[in-house]
């Protein structure tokens, strides 16, 4: 979604906003423009559409200047054109802002700004801050107090960048239960609301906690909290290698992470077992380097703790709520504790039954995703132990849950997410064998086969990825598919939902997921000949009614695939197209079916010529509820 940067020091200005925006263009936007102090004017340069276009407007104006504000504008209010595009300046045209978030009473103050003369341009929510400032510097004179006084007047959560020309020589920047941060280099600064975008310059990072006002000027950064007083936080070191985003040869960045996943479960496994015989190990000390903030994680739950846990409860958003799933099967096989798991942006609105006895996990990949940052800041204020799952160790999740496990993927550029996926499934594996172990709840014998069968998977996963090229040929049979079906049972009911997420966000044909034995309660009324229907079938407890359930498919002429393991010779009689795993143990088989859905969706949308990094509307990081 939106992304912030800034900079403020001797170089140009210009040419580091769009390489820091360039590092958040992942996160999905639709416009883009910077503000930069000009020979003591403020100027601002805006396009909508791609990152390219605003570059050629700065290419075409050559701005110079040593401090200047950036955005990427994913719209919420108002459609993304040139004028709704950050920044927005006041009615004196002296100062403007780029924000991220909502400024849930706009409508209100802006009716009160109206009414006091103050003229709009856009039809954002953000441009009543620039008005709300533009006023009480007129009666303070003095820019932290008018912002002081502005923010007092907002409701939401949001950051904000500020330049005046006034004050030719700072950058102001705000952050209420957003994510900011202020990289220090020597003599310049560069502001983001992703760290991502400021890793290229400098790994000293002085995070703004909530509800703060930072002054940044040559001289250093002040930090404010918004009564006033001077708050004092040393800046931390964060992972010296710059992320890097690079394609590595893929034609997408999706099709190079779908390829690292046999990796990223070798890292990710790596880190917290290291060998089956060994238990579990998510103490803080077993980093691999990573610190969020100040503070290291882990799992800090104590063996009496965990005695406690009477549910878990776990809370996430799309891709995420479908590892959450998985997490559910896992959980209840290996531990024997009831999981709920609940769509993060269900829980507004209503009484969360949680309490000292229930675990709450949130899973997310960025860490940011509003609806799942509000589901467990509200379960902890009940009293719930909390546990965050993610891959962002700098994330704001990071910061308000006390126990984290963090998924060592890397960036995950691509919109979609794959190989975060795998890796939070593995996480649940991992969590749910170590709650086993603490609390003895199944034997020895079972853990141990359990962890060589993880740590067989990577291995599989490449022998999935290696047949890539028959997976391409068998999907775009279907490519031309206008409705597609997905089912599947228990473990794999979540990689029928993935599955169809995957397709849908992709190709944008429409997709559903079903649990194979609910097709015939409605869903089945849309097959017939045209309708490709994907069933994941695997041996196991759930094989012969899955097959069945496919079988009612077939009655209705349904063109049938299906994702089977090797020598499945009763798939070959049933499905036209097969996409083939290497034989897996049901319990663990999502970690498989899931790559060729994955491959398939791929496929289809390259093929059809989708914007398969960036799919039209998405945002990689959710942070509006
Ligand atoms: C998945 O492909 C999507 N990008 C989306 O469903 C995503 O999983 C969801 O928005 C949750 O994001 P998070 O993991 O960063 O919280």
């Amino acid at each position: 979604m939106c992304g912030i940067v800034g900079y403020l020091g001797s170089s140009q200005a210009a040419p580091v906003l769009l390489s820091s925006l360039r590092c958040l263009e992942y996160r999905g936007y639709d416009s883009a423009g910077v503000a930069i102090i000009e020979n003591g004017e403020l100027a601002v340069l805006k396009a909508a559409g791609k990152l390219s276009n605003l570059e050629s407007l700065l290419n075409t104006k050559q701005p110079q200047a040593t401090v200047g504000i950036g955005h990427t504008r994913w719209a919420t209010h108002g459609v993304p054109n040139d004028q709704n595009a950050h920044p927005h300046t006041d009615c004196t045209g002296t100062l403007a802002i780029v924000h991220n978030g909502i400024i849930e009473n706009y409508q209100s103050l802006r009716q009160e700004l109206s009414d006091n003369g103050h003229t709009f341009e856009s039809d954002t929510d953000t441009e009543v801050v620039s008005h709300l400032i533009e006023d009480e510097f007129r009666g303070s004179g003095d820019m932290l107090t008018a912002i002081r006084g502005a923010v007092r007047r907002l409701e939401g959560a949001y950051a904000l960048g500020v330049v005046s020309q006034i004050f030719p020589e700072k950058i102001y920047a705000v952050n209420h239960h957003y994510s900011l941060a202020v990289g220090l280099g020597e003599n310049e600064s560069y502001l983001a609301s992703d760290s991502v975008a400021v890793r290229q310059y400098t790994n000293k990072i002085l995070r703004l906690e909530q509800s703060e006002i930072a002054e940044i000027s040559t001289e250093g950064v002040k930090l404010y909290a918004f009564d006033g007083t001077t708050v004092n936080r040393s800046p931390v070191e964060v992972d010296s290698n710059p992320y890097v985003i690079d394609k590595e040869g893929h034609k997408h960045f999706l099709h190079k992470e779908i390829h690292e996943q046999p990796l990223i479960m070798r890292q990710t496994l790596g880190k917290y077992l290291h060998h089956p015989e060994k238990p579990v190990d998510f103490s803080a000390a077993n980093g691999s380097g990573h610190h969020c903030g100040d503070s290291s994680y882990g799992v800090h739950l104590s063996k009496e703790d965990l005695k406690k846990v009477r549910r878990i409860f776990i809370v996430a958003c799309g891709t995420a709520y479908h590892a959450g799933l998985v997490g559910k099967y896992v959980l209840e096989e290996l531990c024997g504790i009831p999981v709920e798991v609940e769509i993060a942006s269900e829980m507004r609105g209503r009484n969360l039954l949680v309490n000292g006895e229930t675990l709450t996990v949130a899973v997310s990949q960025s860490g940011e995703t509003a609806d799942t940052l509000a589901a467990i800041t509200e379960a902890k204020s009940k009293g719930s132990m909390t546990l965050g799952i993610t891959n962002r160790p700098d994330s704001h999740l990071a910061q308000i849950t006390p126990n984290l496990i963090v998924t060592e993927c890397g960036i995950e550029v691509s919109v979609a997410a794959t190989k975060t996926f795998v890796a939070q499934c593995a996480c649940f594996y991992l969590l749910a064998l170590h709650i086993a172990e603490e609390l003895g709840t199944i034997p020895a014998a079972r853990i141990l086969e359990i962890k060589a069968q993880l740590l067989a998977i990577p291995a599989l996963q490449e022998q999935i990825l290696a047949r890539e090229d028959v997976v391409r040929l068998k999907s775009l049979r279907h490519a031309e598919a206008h409705d597609v079906v997905f089912i599947g049972r228990g473990m794999n009911y979540p990689i029928a939902l993935e599955g169809a997420l995957k397709l849908k966000e992709l190709s944008y044909i429409h997709a559903s997921g079903y649990a194979a034995g609910e097709l015939k309660h409605g869903p089945i009324a849309v097959l017939d000949r045209n309708v490709p229907v994907i069933t994941v079938l695997v041996p196991g407890a759930v094989y012969e009614k899955t097959l069945s359930n496919a079988q009612e498919a077939r009655a209705r002429n349904a063109q049938m695939i299906a994702v089977a393991i090797d020598g499945d010779e009763q798939a070959t009689k049933i499905f036209d197209t097969i996409l083939r795993i290497p034989p897996v143990d049901e319990f663990l088989s999502p970690l498989l079916t899931v790559i060729p859905l994955q491959l398939l969706s791929y496929f289809i949308a390259d093929y059809l010529g989708k914007d398969v990094d960036q799919p039209r509307n998405l945002a990689k990081s959710v942070t509006v509820e």
